[in-house]
């Protein structure tokens, strides 16, 4: 059964998403000094608010303000009705903390059950989680959420990866919960132990964390006979179930926006743009009780769409976060750019790693992909000019490649670190 909220029509849904949003704004405005002071500083209040787009005129959060008001003071209640602290998987500085009621949990668990459901799970299916455990939010986060949705679910948590493979066998999941870039290092897993990864009881794969392409979908989906969609969500506006890409369309995510307001935004200029366009997505939480959340710059590139599968906005599958992004000699460049690229070159396996280096006072930046086992030298020759000619062509950069042995780059085990940046710091 669908929630009666994916039902509304969408003029019943803005109507509510309206109601939602003055409430939280008011929320936040009255409970929590930033917002107070960061509301009076740009001239709102949030009786301001009287239509959707209104939200425009209220000033954006950024990771930095989390930051500097680590570790509470992004918190709108008092602490002792605050039931469980996560943390971002911040790679630079302080971490950020984020803080649940038990209505909060209580609601995550509920997007997360619906977005299980979304992706093709029913109540009754076992539900293998190998989603990290700990203060990320993804273990957990899908841990409760396939609970609340009624399936028997596998804590297995990320690591010890022969086991996994074991439990998969045993156990008989026919839900996945992992990262894309995991699950690859499980598909091999199951190769080495000799287990034809189509045979196993899988049938739906729920993957993200991390961004992945239309060509790694294929990729998974071809290896294992699975269904495979996207869940996309973050720690700051709730953890995963924020969005959910729906079997039945695969076309993009649909964004649970009665509960997670969406904008995007010019990333340079914060200037909200019309649906379609491409720029950085900004989250307005509508029902968060411990740390709403205001207009917050996720960093994440993508474009709004319409609904199709359900009445809620899409987003398109994220091509990237704005740090991640690599600037060579002018040209901009995203890790997945590369990704569509080594996955649909052949004798080249689907793990690779972008090398930043200085060569004399510039940039430079090799692909490092790995042979398939069965990739002779004069296979592995021609898919590095492959490889060096599509991204000429594609994304217009030279860049070097080098096809490594099988085996040799770093496996992940969560979310996967694609750039290594070695380039001398010229300060
Ligand atoms: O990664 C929450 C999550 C857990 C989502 C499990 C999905 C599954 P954080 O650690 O706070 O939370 O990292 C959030 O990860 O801003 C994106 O840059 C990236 N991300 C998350 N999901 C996707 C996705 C979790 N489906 C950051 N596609 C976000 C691309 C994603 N990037």
């Amino acid at each position: 059964m669908l929630d009666p909220a994916e039902r509304l029509d969408p003029e019943a849904l803005r109507a509510l998403q309206l109601e939602r949003l003055r409430t939280s704004l008011r929320h936040a405005y009255d409970n929590v000094p930033f917002y107070r002071e960061s509301f009076d500083k740009a001239g709102v209040h949030p009786d301001d608010c009287r239509s959707l787009s209104d939200l425009s005129r209220f000033p954006f959060t950024t990771k930095a303000d989390l930051r500097e008001n680590y570790p509470y003071g992004m918190f709108a209640v008092p602490r002792d009705r605050v039931r469980r602290l996560h943390a971002s998987s911040g790679t630079t500085g302080r971490p950020t903390v984020v803080g649940y009621t038990e209505g909060d949990l209580s609601l995550w668990a509920d997007m997360v059950a619906r977005s299980i459901r979304a992706a093709g799970g029913r109540p009754g299916d076992v539900a293998h989680v190998a989603y990290g455990y700990g203060l990320f939010t993804g273990g957990l986060g899908a841990h409760y959420g396939a609970e609340r949705l009624g399936c028997t679910v596998i804590p297995a948590s990320g690591g010890m990866t022969a086991r996994q493979v074991t439990l998969i066998q045993d156990l008989k999941p026919a839900i996945i919960m992992v990262t894309p870039s995991y699950m690859l290092t499980l598909l091999d897993e199951f190769e080495r132990q000799g287990v034809d990864p189509r045979s196993t009881s899988l049938r739906v794969g729920i993957f993200g964390a991390e961004p992945w392409t239309e060509r790694m979908r294929r990729e998974i989906e071809e290896r294992c006979a699975i269904d495979a969609v996207d869940i996309y969500g973050l720690s700051e506006v709730i953890g995963p179930g924020v969005a959910q890409e729906c079997v039945e369309t695969k076309d993009g995510l649909h964004i649970w926006e009665d509960h997670f307001y969406p904008e995007v935004v010019d990333p340079l200029t914060g200037e909200v743009l019309p649906e379609g366009e491409q720029g950085e997505l900004v989250f307005t939480s509508l029902t968060k009780e411990a740390m709403p959340i205001v207009r917050y710059r996720t960093r994440d590139l993508t474009r709004l769409l319409p609904g199709t599968a359900r009445v809620f906005r899409r987003m398109e599958k994220i091509t990237g976060r704005s740090d991640d992004m690599v600037i060579l000699r002018g040209v901009n460049l995203f890790p997945t750019q590369i990704e569509e690229i080594v996955l649909r070159t052949p004798g080249v396996a689907p793990h690779f790693q972008l090398r930043l280096t200085t060569e004399g006072r510039m940039d430079s930046l090799t692909v490092r992909a790995e042979a398939r086992p069965d990739a002779d030298a004069a296979v592995r020759a021609a898919a590095a000019r492959s490889v060096t000619a599509a991204v000429k062509d594609g994304i217009g950069v030279s860049v070097a490649v080098e096809i490594v042995d099988p085996e040799t780059l770093e496996r992940s085990v969560g979310k996967i670190r694609r750039i290594v940046d070695l380039r001398e710091d010229r300060g």
